[in-house]
């Protein structure tokens, strides 16, 4: 019996953290958030005084635990840096072995960019999460700021850093967001985090 992989792939924001939670505590699996890989690296960077868009492939080589418990990888000076360590390739490369060993015993939910089409192809059941630029800059401001007000102002600076991360994380050579062909997409604007959870759910259900 191979162990339970199931791949949650996704733009920024999406909602795929909330699904992947959900369904490793439903299932029993250890959850892991390869965002926050990428995240630790552009930190090192960024606390060393270097460019993330740099050569980050030795930072991403002395990456330690205590790296992925820091409070201060959620900033947007960490979103832009994540995406610009996470365009090069020896950086991928050092994080791969990485993702693969943490699911390997026990099988794992795991959510990021290039789960279903790179570092799990062969996953039990993938999935690929999307929702427009405004339903996710909207939702990244109420995870950030709770119930403060948004302006039409910071709403759309809010949508063109989402939307242009994006494009860095879609247009990169390697490994780049991508929904493998395999994949279930779920678009979810319209859902709450329950029947996205619901759906998901049926799916996997349906797969095993
Ligand atoms: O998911 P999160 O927004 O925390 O990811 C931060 C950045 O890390 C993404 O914008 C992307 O550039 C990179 N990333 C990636 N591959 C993954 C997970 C994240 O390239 N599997």
């Amino acid at each position: 019996d191979r162990p339970l992989i199931i791949a949650v792939d996704g733009p920024a924001a999406a909602g795929k953290g909330t699904l992947a939670k959900a369904l490793a505590h439903h299932w029993g699996l250890p959850y892991l958030d390869t965002g926050l890989l990428y995240r630790a690296v552009a930190r090192r960077m960024l606390n060393a005084g270097l460019d993330p868009a740099g050569d980050a492939s030795y930072e991403a080589g002395r990456l330690e635990p205590a790296d992925l418990t820091r409070t201060d990888l959620r900033v947007p000076e960490v979103d832009r840096g994540a995406s610009l360590v996470a365009a090069q390739p020896a950086v991928r490369e050092a994080l791969l072995e990485r993702q693969r060993s943490f699911a390997a015993a026990t099988g794992a939910v795991v959510d990021g960019r290039d789960i279903g089409t790179v570092v799990f192809p062969d996953a039990t059941v993938k999935f690929f999460i999307t929702a427009s630029p405004q339903a996710r800059a909207l939702r990244r401001h109420h995870q950030l700021h709770k119930d403060a007000p948004l302006s039409g102002g910071d709403l759309a600076k809010a949508v063109e850093e989402i939307t242009s991360r994006d494009e860095r994380d879609s247009s990169r050579d390697v490994a780049p967001l991508a929904q493998a062909p395999d994949a279930f997409c779920i678009e979810t604007d319209h859902l709450s985090a329950q029947e996205v959870f619901a759906k998901a759910n049926a799916i996997i259900v349906s797969c095993l």
